[in-house]
């Protein structure tokens, strides 16, 4: 009898604490990819950086750049496998990140979201979310990366 309350017990924390929590953070298919999508819980730049504007020519060298970025270089872990190789915010890793990632083809929402909020998004993360911070990349690389999202709303 003690032995079965033990185990009650155990798997009660065991819900609790891991089944739960995992839950809470994975998201549903009907989550992902949404468009309009929502950003009411999303950390807002620091004003300084909501007034920066992409220095960089929208040519074919840096489009490219962006996309080695996006699809390849970007350390530790590449934009695509959250945001997806089309942008479309159902990259292999979007179910288990926190909330969604962000939907780069839904140009409601995209084009609502000035070039400053996009680099300082990249460069530092996004605090309470799965979006990690990109530090180690140069101001250009950046830029770079921007340039090519945002082609996933034409
Ligand atoms: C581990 C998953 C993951 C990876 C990898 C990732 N992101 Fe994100 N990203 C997210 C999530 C989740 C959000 C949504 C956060 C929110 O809604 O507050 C997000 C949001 C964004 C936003 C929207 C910011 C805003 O203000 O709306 C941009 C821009 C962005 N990511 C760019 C990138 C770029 C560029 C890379 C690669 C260099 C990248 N992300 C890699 C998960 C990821």
């Amino acid at each position: 009898m003690e032995f079965v309350v033990r185990n009650l017990k155990a798997s009660f924390l065991i819900l609790l604490f891991v089944i739960l929590p995992v839950k809470s953070f994975a998201n549903d298919a009907d989550d992902l990819g949404l468009c309009p999508q929502l950003r009411e819980k999303t950390p807002r730049a620091p004003e300084e950086f909501l007034k920066k504007v992409n220095p960089l020519e929208k040519n074919q060298k840096n489009l490219k750049k962006g996309k080695l970025l996006y699809m390849v270089r970007a350390k530790t872990l590449q934009c695509k496998h959250c945001h997806g190789v089309n942008g479309d915010g159902r990259g292999e890793m979007a179910s288990d990140s926190f909330p969604a990632p962000r939907n780069f083809t839904c140009a409601e929402t995209m084009k609502a979201i000035p070039d400053g909020q996009l680099f300082w998004t990249i460069e530092n993360g996004l605090p309470h979310t799965s979006m990690p911070s990109y530090s180690n990349l140069k101001d250009k690389q950046v830029w770079q990366i921007i340039l090519y999202i945002r082609e996933f709303a034409k």
